[in-house]
């Protein structure tokens, strides 16, 4: 948990930003997995983080602009919970190291809220992703479940969008040691990758890294020899010499910040020509997007500029041709990189998609394209200081694609899908790192990078 201080200007910010109002932010509360005492483990929603930092499950935050007042409902711990549970300082005490002196039972957040309905103050939330809180939200203005989901504060969610995408130097120390992390995981992955380590291995032992030294993972990690099926979960198979093992995985830091790194390594680091062609050819286009992202540059013309590497690069293999700049016009090289270039990385791994992708990605300045490839680029607009992002491109041949655009003569004019056939047992190629953008270019958000040539990867792979 950061200082009382951060806590108080952050609200203090959002008060001014909104300037009116009745602000309701919900936390998170325990989700069963199979019976209700058997629960996921507790996952506080990421702006109550922000502006709250309490940890703990079935709490509420009013902030009433209009009366300048800020609440915080919730219940003390039980004798049953502090058997069951184990015992924390009182939900008072917790509140003032955030800086909140108002504490109220749960029970009394209708009456609360439901004074500020009935005086016409404009009462703002943001819109629900679980469904409890979705009920909760309906129960309280009275509006049915669906109309919940359309109702919700644009003013609040830019509000919120605009100060959580710029991070303070507190956060990008946070963001350093979930990357410490993620280094740890990615380094045993390359030690393990050789010849007769099952997936399952491997991840397991990652993940158990993540849960030791943090929260655990940032998302569900992505182990597999088939690595051209984009996020693939499925860690069922033994690694096999001639074969690629694509590793995407990183760790949530005990404060809830997220790393998120992506290396593929040639099982044993054994590259034959062609693998090496491909690494090579991803490994310049996350090198020099990295080199392109500075403030005032839109991220989208940085993933244009690595579809253009890409392109380019798998000409001189052969696989495509014809004029770059109409290639990339018609969105040929989606085929291969069917995904966008990088996403904003914060509390949350995907920073805020619960608030609504585009609206954190884009603005009115930068619209979301709506091509195949180009489309799926979570964040396109322009680059600013304090923004922390993945830079992850790749190159995968998804046999049944290449097959659907042969059949259908996309792309025909820049893509020599006869070539394709000896790439349907390649799998895929993906290289990700993290940085942050400084006020003249950007750096890394952590002190080390991963290895990444395959001379570094051989190294730890073999060293
Ligand atoms: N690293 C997984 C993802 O960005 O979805």
């Amino acid at each position: 948990m950061f200082a009382k201080k951060t806590y108080v200007e952050r609200r203090e910010t959002l008060k001014k930003s909104l300037g009116k109002g009745l602000v309701i932010l919900l936390g998170n509360s325990d989700a069963a997995i199979n019976y209700a005492g058997n629960q996921y483990a507790f996952r506080q929603d990421s702006s109550f983080i922000y502006y709250l930092g309490l940890d703990a499950p079935d709490l509420a935050y009013v902030l009433d602009i209009d009366h300048n007042k800020e609440y915080l409902f919730g219940d003390e711990l039980t004798i049953d919970d502090i058997i069951w549970m184990g015992n924390l300082p009182s939900l008072k005490e917790r509140a003032e190291k955030v800086g909140i002196s108002d504490v109220k039972p749960l029970s009394e957040l209708a009456s609360v809220v439901g004074a500020a309905v009935k005086s016409g103050q404009a009462v703002h939330y943001l819109k629900p992703y679980r469904f409890k809180n979705q009920l909760l939200i309906s129960e309280l203005l009275g509006k049915n479940p669906g109309q919940v989901q359309k109702d919700f504060s644009l003013e609040l969610t830019k509000a919120i969008i605009k100060m959580r995408l710029i991070k303070s130097d507190e956060e990008l120390a946070q963001l350093a040691n979930a990357g410490q992390t993620g280094y740890a995981m990615h380094i045993v992955a390359m030690k393990m990758c050789h010849p007769g380590v099952s997936e399952r291995d491997i991840a397991g032992v990652i993940e158990g890294l993540a849960i030791s030294a943090g929260q655990g993972v940032s998302f569900p990690t992505i182990l597999s020899m088939n690595g051209q099926t984009l996020h693939n979960h499925d860690h069922s198979e033994t690694l096999k010499e001639g074969r690629l093992m694509l590793c995407d995985a990183g760790s949530e830091n005990l404060e809830h910040y997220a790393s998120d790194f992506t290396r593929t390594t040639a099982v044993g680091a054994k590259y034959n020509a062609r693998q090496e062609s491909v690494h090579n050819i991803v490994l310049r286009a996350v090198n020099e997007s990295i080199a392109m992202a500075k403030p005032g540059i839109a991220y989208k013309n940085v993933h244009r500029n690595a579809y253009r590497i890409i392109f380019e690069g798998l000409r001189e293999m052969g696989l495509t041709k014809g004029d770059t700049e109409a290639a990339l016009e018609a969105g040929a090289p989606a085929l291969f990189m069917p995904h966008g270039l990088g996403h904003a990385m914060g509390l949350d791994v995907h920073d805020m998609e619960n608030l609504g992708e585009t609206l954190v990605g884009y603005d009115d300045e930068t619209q979301r394209d709506t091509m195949f490839g180009y489309a799926s680029l979570r964040f396109g607009k322009r680059l600013e200081p304090g923004h922390v992002l993945t830079v992850e491109p790749g190159i995968y041949f998804v046999p049944q694609l290449i097959d659907k655009w042969k059949a259908e003569k996309i792309c025909a004019d820049f893509i020599n899908f006869d070539r394709l056939q000896d790439f349907y047992d390649f799998g895929g190629i993906r290289l990700e790192d993290d940085i942050v953008i400084t006020e003249s270019g950007c750096r890394l958000v952590y002190e080390k990078r991963l290895p990444i040539t395959i001379e570094e990867i051989w190294d730890a792979v073999n060293g």
